[in-house]
């Protein structure tokens, strides 16, 4: 099925002074991040600094208490996951949101199954796009009717990554995509988000990887104890540096400074 796609401006999306809470757990306060087209923006820290949470609420999962979402400069209030697709937002979430009871070119389709008439889907139109899909990223996975439950881990994410990539949309937000990928596919996915990057995607990505970030990000924002406390362009700033912020050992930049792209 074919989406409008919006015609999103750099920068794609900006987050500002975004607070969450989870009743008396306070899981983002005053988080800003600014992502452009054709970049890649990494977004780091450790464990339950507030990563996820921060990307489910720039895909509609969740709603801030506090602060302002842009697209392409305009502010948004993205009410679901649905609208968010709408906007032009696709995403990989963490623990990759697939079915595992059906196969591979289902859940590839989800969310846009094609139909012949009103009732009945087209599954050999289905299994035709998803090998297609996976053809164009050179993904090998066997047969697109194998069961999701079936796949390891590393293939499962590798699907959940083609899923996204076929929406095609000028956003991708990604959950840790690497974290079950040996070291060729892992730099398989960094070749499939370099080329979104060429093709103007704006493409923002959580990892706990540091080799991948350094090898394929153009910029990065630290996220501690649920606040953003830097953001560095990846060419001018050290591993050194990016992991003194994660541990609080160097201190981040002042509340709602954002350096790169002021
Ligand atoms: N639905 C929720 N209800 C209650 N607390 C939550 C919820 N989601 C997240 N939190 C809390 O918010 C904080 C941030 O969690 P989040 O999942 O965003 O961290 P993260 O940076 O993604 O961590 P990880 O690297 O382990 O994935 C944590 O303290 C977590 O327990
Ligand atoms: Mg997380």
């Amino acid at each position: 099925m074919a989406i409008a796609q919006p015609d999103i401006p750099a920068p794609a999306l900006e987050m500002r002074g975004v607070g969450k809470s989870f009743g008396n757990v306070k899981a983002l306060s005053n988080v800003d991040i600014t992502a452009g087209v054709a970049e890649i923006h990494a977004i780091v820290g450790d464990n339950g600094a507030g990563k996820s949470t921060t990307l489910k609420i720039m895909c509609g999962i969740f709603r801030p208490d506090q602060g302002q979402l842009r697209l392409g400069g305009k502010s948004v209030e993205i009410r679901d996951a649905s609208a968010a697709h709408h906007l032009g937002i696709s995403v990989v979430h963490q623990d990759l949101a697939l079915v595992e009871c059906l196969d591979i070119a289902t859940n590839m389709a989800l969310g846009a199954i094609p139909r012949r008439g009103r009732f009945r889907l087209d599954r050999r139109r289905m299994e035709t796009e998803a090998a297609k899909v996976l053809d164009d990223l050179k993904i090998r996975v066997g047969s697109v009717r194998t069961q999701i439950g079936l796949l390891s881990g590393g293939e499962r994410q590798i699907v959940a990554i083609a899923r996204a990539v076929r929406m095609d949309l000028p956003i991708m937000l990604l959950d840790e995509p690497t974290a079950a990928l040996g070291v060729r596919e892992t730099a398989h996915v960094g070749e499939i988000l370099g080329e979104l990057r060429q093709q103007g995607k704006a493409v923002i990505c959580i990892s706990h990887d540091m080799d991948f970030v350094f090898r394929n990000s153009d910029s990065i924002t630290v996220m501690r104890l649920g606040r953003s406390v830097a953001t560095r362009r990846t060419k001018d700033t050290s591993r050194d540096e990016i992991i003194g912020l994660i541990t609080g050992a160097i201190q981040g930049d002042t509340a709602s400074s954002d350096p790169t792209f002021a």
